[in-house]
């Protein structure tokens, strides 16, 4: 039966054919003498399903594989694997959900399916004894769900810090240059590294999508996607950039995991890190993951966090384990080492971390006692406090900005809402996390 298998070639259907579907077509073909031998047996694409068939496509995207029937594809049993990457939830979970039914391998690069569905979907996968693997989810090119799944296989995770997406990356680097955020945005997108509309990506939440998908592998954890704190970085003020310089810090938007027990703790925001830590220095549209491992310590992972080469690098990486995994008669053996277990989320209140708080105040006596007895009053200590210049005019606003030392998150904003009741604030006070990465 496995001899028989060993001639005959994995065929693929790919669902999607854009940025990353053509970079798998262009990778397969480049790659195509050693992919066959490291798969142990010919990769050949059968189909590619389409929208718009006339679309330019990649040189090597064949015209007679198109089509926009997807029945073509489900209909067809010699579909050994299908390669979602047309991306959305709908019709790709039906399409996924099909796929695994019918005993198909499925490669994706989904992260919004899979945060939303990942659990549900893995759990049909190995009922159905065949594989859902996932690696361009998180991370693009870089191997972080490997790393998770098979290296740190052996290890329990503590936590887990990820510059998870490239445009947030992209934006505060640039804008610690002195660039405007709606600069710094406008670059990125020109640069093809932001979507035309970028709010997923500044607004935090295609970070948050790939924080649920690294916690199923971290930490065994299924979790309701809601529960997660999220904030972007639109409200990120080159004040708070110099304000951090001045204290030792670079500003870095973060998905953060750690493990807590029955619960996990899981937020995505931007955060203050050391200028000397090693995510401080992930710059521009890089992504980084930094693991730390029970047994094993810290590990860092950085490399391109999206675009057609470096996603198709994991997506085709998948397919040759998945087709291996089929020729060797064992489907399904890596997705069945993924064992979830609902986990909720700590809540953002019991939090315990330090805390960056800036106000604009008026410039008035007695301003700073005011801020450090309303802090001290719900037990949250002063590590640093420095109040910038004066004011020219008297109703003119002057930062005061604050380092606090750990504390819980529930404190600083009861802490914070009293002092927001005072004449003297003008403004909404900043709160940012500092994370000792
Ligand atoms: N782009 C990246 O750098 C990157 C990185 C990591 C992960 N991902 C993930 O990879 C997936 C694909 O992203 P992408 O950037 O390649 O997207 P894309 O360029 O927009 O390509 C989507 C492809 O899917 C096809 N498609 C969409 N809806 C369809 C439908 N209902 N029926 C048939 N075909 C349909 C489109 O057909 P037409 O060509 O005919 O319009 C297109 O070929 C997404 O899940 C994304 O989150 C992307």
């Amino acid at each position: 039966m496995t001899q028989e298998r060993e001639k005959s070639p994995v065929r693929i259907s790919l669902l999607g054919c854009g940025t990353v579907g053509g970079g798998v077509l262009r990778l397969l073909q480049e790659n195509k003498d050693f992919l066959g031998l490291r798969a142990g047996g010919e990769i050949e694409v059968t189909h590619v399903l389409v929208k718009s068939p006339n679309k330019p496509r990649v040189a090597e995207c064949k015209k007679e594989w198109l089509t926009t029937d997807p029945e073509v594809i489900f209909g067809d049993p010699r579909v050994d694997l299908v390669v979602e990457v047309m991306g959305g939830e709908q019709p790709a979970y039906d399409y996924i959900q099909r796929a695994i039914a019918a005993g198909k391998g499925v490669v994706t690069a989904n992260k919004l399916l899979i945060a939303k569905h990942g659990p549900e979907l893995v759990e049909q996968a190995i009922k159905n004894r065949t594989d859902l693997a996932f690696e361009a989810s998180v991370g693009g090119g870089i191997p972080i769900i490997r790393t998770l799944r098979e290296a740190l296989a052996s290890d329990s995770v503590a936590s887990v810090h990820g510059i998870l997406n490239g445009t947030c990356n992209y934006i505060l680097t640039r804008m610690r240059e002195g660039m405007s955020f709606g600069v710094a945005l406008q670059q990125a997108q020109e640069l093809g590294y932001a979507e035309a509309d970028p709010t997923l990506d500044v607004g935090g939440h295609d970070a948050a999508q790939k924080l649920v998908v690294m916690s199923m592998l971290a930490f065994g954890a299924s979790v309701n996607a809601g529960e997660i704190m999220v904030e972007g970085i639109s409200e990120i003020e080159e004040v708070d950039l110099q304000f951090a310089d001045r204290f030792g810090y670079r500003i870095k938007h973060l998905g953060i995991g750690y493990d807590r027990g029955e619960r996990v703790e899981l937020r995505v925001h931007p955060a203050l890190v050391r200028k000397n830590s090693v995510l401080a220095n992930v710059d521009g549209v890089l992504n980084g993951v930094f693991v730390e491992g029970r047994a094993l310590g810290p590990c860092l992972l950085v490399g391109r966090g999206a675009g057609d080469m470096p996603t198709a690098v994991s997506v085709v990486a998948d397919i040759v384990d998945v087709a291996r995994s089929r020729i060797e008669g064992q489907p399904g053996l890596a997705t069945r080492g993924i064992q979830l277990k609902h986990r909720p989320v700590m809540p953002i209140e019991e939090v315990e971390t330090r805390y960056y708080l800036r106000f604009a105040v008026g410039d008035h006596p007695g301003v700073l006692g005011h801020i450090a007895s309303a802090l001290g009053a719900e037990s949250v200590s002063i590590e640093q406090m420095v109040q910038e210049g004066r004011a020219l005019e008297a109703d003119d606003a002057v930062p005061v900005c604050i380092i606090t030392h750990r504390c819980q998150e529930g404190a600083v904003r009861r802490a914070l809402k009293a002092i927001e009741s005072q004449v003297f604030l003008k403004g909404a006070p900043r709160i940012l996390r500092i994370e000792d990465v």
